[in-house]
């Protein structure tokens, strides 16, 4: 069997493999040129940010283990007798840290205190608190769910949204997607862990933006497709969300005229809340790979119908 690493750290994935496949002939890549000689041969493949074309080229492949979360590059492009398996729960953790960091960070007035610092400035910042205000998570998977958890214990009054209903029984109050333009009209922290799919294209656009409290916060750690950017601008401007922090853009990277660099109330990161890094998903990846020798069923396979 011929096992395919195609990632930027594919060297620390084949060693590792070497444990868990010892039987199997095992090749790392980081460019497609690289990739190119094993790409006839390989039954499995572990790949992040691997070109979806190649997957025409790979006759033998059974199996693609995404090394993110989000298989939207991919998931289109997937032969349908391939399996395909996401990293689910890995970066639940790193997720929602970085969630709360801005949450409270903006919150606190951390951003604030440190400019007074840089004038020299002795000022008392007065922060307002996350206990009592009410959070809005949009998507309830693993991520989503651990954002909704950590809230809680913040204080929060929690509100989710999800298109099938799951992780409901972890909110005090649950909507659908069509629902949006009211469950964001009621909450004081808006927080997007949508993957990518046709649906979730522009949920947040003008009218949602527009709606959204005083002082309200938007985060989007899910997919940049979720928001109109173009909207968003211009609701910043009018202070409608009060402030965003946004991991994830339409396009990426952020263009270089985008207004969103500019925007005082809106607070940019590289697209790097849950990074695909080797100590994040090792563990998840590792079991599938000890389940697919074995012949057992896979975990996190992507349903191919609803893209994630
Ligand atoms: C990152 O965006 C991922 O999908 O894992």
């Amino acid at each position: 069997m011929q096992i395919l690493v195609y990632t930027q750290d594919a060297k620390s994935y084949v060693q590792a493999l070497h444990e868990l496949a010892p039987k199997a002939e095992i090749h790392g890549a980081t460019t497609l040129e690289e990739a190119e000689p094993h790409l006839a041969e390989a039954e499995v493949l572990l790949a992040w940010g691997m070109p979806a074309a190649a997957l025409a080229r790979m006759p033998r492949l059974r199996w693609v283990q995404w090394l993110g979360a989000g298989v939207d590059l991919v998931v289109a492009h997937m032969p349908q007798d391939v399996v395909l398996t996401r990293v689910v729960g890995a970066f639940s953790t790193v997720m929602s840290e970085h969630v709360f960091a801005y949450l409270l960070a903006l919150r606190r007035g951390v951003f604030e205190m440190r400019e007074l610092q840089e004038h020299h400035t002795w000022h008392r910042v007065i922060g307002a608190s996350l206990r009592g205000q009410r959070l809005g998570v949009a998507g309830l998977g693993s991520i989503g769910s651990e954002v909704a958890r950590l809230g809680r214990a913040f204080g929060m009054e929690v509100w989710g949204l999800s298109r099938s209903g799951r992780g409901s029984e972890i909110c005090d109050r649950h909507f659908l997607p069509a629902d949006m333009r009211t469950f964001a009209a009621g909450v004081d922290a808006l927080v997007l862990v949508l993957p990518k799919t046709t649906e979730t294209t522009g949920i947040v656009d003008k009218d949602v933006l527009l709606g959204m409290r005083e002082g309200s916060i938007l985060v989007n750690v899910g997919r940049g497709n979720a928001i109109v950017e173009r909207d968003l601008a211009e609701a910043l401007r009018r202070g409608r969300p009060a402030m965003a922090q946004l991991d994830v853009f339409e396009r990426e990277p952020l263009p270089d005229d985008s207004p969103l660099w500019d925007l005082p109330n809106c607070y940019i990161s590289a697209h790097c809340s849950g990074p695909s890094e080797p100590d994040l998903v090792r563990t998840f990846v590792a079991e599938n790979i000890r389940r697919y020798l074995a012949g057992e069923p896979l975990a996190g396979v992507v349903d191919r119908s609803q893209g994630y």
